[in-house]
């Protein structure tokens, strides 16, 4: 392997290994490469094509490998398995001048083959320990198969459901997601990058791209300095904080700047203000998509990017076609350039890539580490938690195996569709669906009887952009009124039916922003039918974004929100389903009532006159036709088991900034089952010098309650907790009275008052 280093060998001499390796920091090493590069090898390390996916042997005479040779790439993505990537790499550091290994990418977003649920769902376990799992365990399989680069967390928080992206998320919430970003990039990173079962994350997309106006995708996003300090930021910053090696720009303006390249953003705030050393890449084309923005031709974007604190250009090839004009033109240095190198160069080396470009490319452990029992039993673990018991009137939850269960719906008997929005590894024809999973988990004990019930959607032009990437659900040909008569002469056979409905996995994610919230009319059109047969009805739902579920609330006895469960989604809620386990998902962000109501979220101001009391209110802040409360709050979701609160006990009534105040209360599971229950602990900041939100989430614990038994959760606040960025963005705690609020979901909770001298 050395072998193929005989220059980088000789000048680099720590690249190599050995004693040098101590000797020599990884900055000296990546001086001395810097050192051997031209200006357009410099620009070349600027370059990330996607690489489409080549058949073994067909990359050698590609466009892509040409340019690999000439040393006009820096590293490739939208490429899978060893065999493909290890023959790029080979291009790489046989065939180029300088022999630098490149970087490979991919979209790991939620696990790889393994699939674990979408970002929205697993944020709903609010289990931390299992979100720095699911990312290890996706870096482990990744790696295995060749990746070392993943465009992964995404940490924009949204309140915007009509947002198809907010299923990429981690919700509403800014201290949530922060903790959230931090186990992330744990889990991807571990403690060593330059291990072979750990990659580097991304961090995406920097900033603000949840925020989109009237939640249509790429949108612009315009809001105020208040609000992304306190708000949107802190998710990132957290990211950064625990040691992130990349992140990536959004589309979106921010200030009439496009992120990409907007120095207040890159330099100002990512590098100098939070101390960010790693490197930061373009999202795709986004480069070129700023000439329709408005900022100028390809070269003129393409420098003012890389002015801005940008290195790497994914797919415009702006960089690589017009830097080295801008620079003889004076437009840019090429000392900025050498910069935007040093920090790709740097990344690599981290990886280990320079010591052994082949690191993550191993065929044994691609074949023993990738979709193994192991990792999809954690997967379905995963999905369990994740789920959101929203309604169970009567308990008809758990179901017994016993008797006939009608399954019925357009989602019940699918593959394809169950590992959600961006899972590109995946192994979509092997997941489990539904009726499987409910198949083998009754064995002989219960009937299982089914039917589609109706298509996805009523519009056939909705479903097949709402289908797309291989996510076909094969639309029914029959008409609706058969399709549901069928369904109904099904059901009424049976003792309780599962109406597995909801949206199909492309009907969230990137560029599929709704203006309805509400289920497809043909589908709620056959849970109207299925409850007139008086059987009990229980809804599966799946979903990537919050939905309108008012009438299904109104009507619908129990329903468990699945979101998308990843590869095991179909064992796993059978898991649920029958009991085998309890669920114990609260919801990451605001079910509204209607669309008319967002952004709806927990964390809102209070206004010069919210509305006290009951509503409607003349001259108060509120709607004539909707109450401004939500169907289901942030945190909220039921178990098979009840808990109740005691009151909250504080170990003073006031603390100087030094002093740390210890918050308990007491937690008891009075139902019939074990059950876990997450303490959610909210902070409001009664009088400050800028106005502060009603409650902000400060804290939380996920405990296991058995059954009878009482425990006492407690949490400790020190003055971090009670600081927020001022109207000078400075990070202060202000003196005054503060309410500690503790409960099971934002809505429902118990107070007590202190006070910071
Ligand atoms: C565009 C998406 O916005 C981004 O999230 C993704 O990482 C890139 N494409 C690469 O696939």
């Amino acid at each position: 392997m050395k072998s193929l280093y005989p220059l980088l060998c000789v000048v680099v001499l720590a690249s190599c290994g050995g004693p040098a390796q101590k000797q020599y920091g990884i900055d000296a090493r990546v001086d001395s490469v810097l050192n051997l590069m031209t200006l357009e090898e410099k620009i070349g390390q600027l370059n990330l094509p996607s690489a489409g996916q080549f058949t073994t042997g067909a990359a050698e005479n590609s466009d892509i490998a040409k340019k690999i040779e000439n040393g006009q790439v820096g590293g490739l993505f939208n490429i899978k398995r060893v065999a493909a990537i290890r023959e790029m790499q080979q291009i790489a550091v046989e065939k180029s001048r300088l022999k630098i290994p490149l970087i490979f990418g991919m979209d790991v977003i939620h696990g790889y083959e393994s699939v674990f649920p979408i970002p929205l769902g697993l944020s709903c376990s609010w289990d931390m320990e299992l979100v720095e799992r699911s990312a290890r365990i996706a870096a482990t399989e990744a790696s295995a198969d060749g990746i070392n680069w993943t465009f992964s967390p995404m940490l924009d928080l949204s309140r915007d459901p009509r947002w198809g992206r907010i299923s990429e998320g981690n919700g509403e919430d800014t201290y949530l997601s922060s903790q959230i970003a931090k186990a992330m990039v744990k889990g991807y990173q571990g403690d060593d990058l330059s291990a072979n079962n750990t990659i580097m994350s991304c961090v995406k997309h920097f900033a603000l791209y949840g925020a989109a106006e009237a939640g249509r995708d790429y949108n612009t996003t315009d809001m105020s300095r208040q609000r992304m300090y306190n708000e949107y930021f802190p998710p990132y910053k957290a990211a950064v904080d625990a040691g992130a090696g990349s992140f990536m720009a959004s589309f979106n303006e921010i200030d009439g700047i496009p992120a990409t390249a907007n120095k207040w953003l890159l330099t100002d705030v990512l590098r100098k203000e939070w101390g960010f050393n790693g490197f930061v890449v373009s999202d795709y084309t986004g480069v070129s998509e700023m000439i329709a923005h408005g900022i100028g031709d390809l070269q003129t974007v393409s420098a003012r990017a890389v002015d801005a604190g940008l290195d790497m250009d994914m797919v415009s090839e702006g960089l690589l076609n017009t830097l080295k004009k801008s620079v003889e033109e004076g437009k840019i240095t090429e000392k900025q350039i050498t910069e935007a190198c040093r920090r790709v160069l740097k990344a690599k080396f981290q990886l280990g890539l320079f010591d052994d470009p082949y690191r993550y490319c191993n065929e044994e452990r691609a074949k023993a580490e990738v979709f193994t029992a192991a990792n999809r039993a954690e997967a379905r673990k995963a999905a369990t938690e994740s789920f959101v018991l929203l309604k169970n009137e009567g308990n008809i939850l758990p179901l017994k195996k016993a008797g006939t269960i009608a399954v019925i719906g357009p989602l019940a008997n699918n593959r394809e569709n169950m590992t959600g929005t961006w899972s590109v590894a995946a192994r979509f024809s092997e997941s489990v669906s539904v009726m499987e999973g409910l198949t083998k988990a009754v064995g002989n004990s219960a009937k299982l009887v089914y039917a589609r019930g109706s298509n996805l959607h009523e519009d056939a032009a909705i479903e097949e952009r709402a289908t797309m990437f291989g996510k076909s659900l094969n639309r029914d040909k029959r008409s609706a009124e058969e399709m549901r008569s069928e369904a109904v002469r099904v059901a009424r056979s049976a003792d309780v039916i599962v109406a597995v409905i909801g949206e199909g996995a492309e009907m969230s994610g990137e560029a599929s922003s709704v203006t309805n919230l509400e289920l497809p009319q043909t589908q709620r059109e056959l849970l109207k039918a299925l409850l007139q047969t008086g059987k009990p009805v229980v809804v599966v739902l799946f979903t990537g974004r919050p939905l309108v579920l008012k009438w299904e609330n109104e009507n619908l006895p129990a329903m468990l929100n699945v979101w998308f469960g990843g590869s095991e989604a179909g064992d796993a809620i059978a898991d649920v389903l029958f009991g085998d386990v309890n669920p114990s998902g609260k919801l990451s962000t605001t079910f509204p009532q209607n669309v008319g109501q967002v952004p709806l979220y927990y964390a809102h101001k209070n206004t010069g006159r919210p509305l006290r009391g009951p509503w409607f209110q003349k001259f108060q802040s509120n709607y004539i036709d909707v109450s401004n409360d939500p169907v289901y709050p942030f945190g909220y979701g039921l178990s098979y088991t009840s808990f109740i609160y005691g009151d909250v006990k504080l170990d003073k009534s006031s603390i100087t900034p030094a002093e740390t105040l210890t918050v308990s209360v007491d937690v008891t599971n009075t139902g019939k089952y074990d059950g876990a229950e997450v303490v959610q602990l909210y902070v409001r900041d009664w009088v400050g010098s800028v106005t502060r939100p009603v409650k902000e989430l400060k804290g939380f614990k996920k405990v296991m309650i058995k059954a009878g038994e009482t425990k006492t959760v407690t949490f400790q606040l020190t003055k971090e907790d009670l600081s927020f960025y001022n109207y000078d963005l400075k990070w202060v705690a202000e003196p005054g009275e503060f309410s500690v609020l503790v409960g099971g979901n934002s809505s429902d909770v118990k107070e007590a008052k202190f006070t910071l001298e």
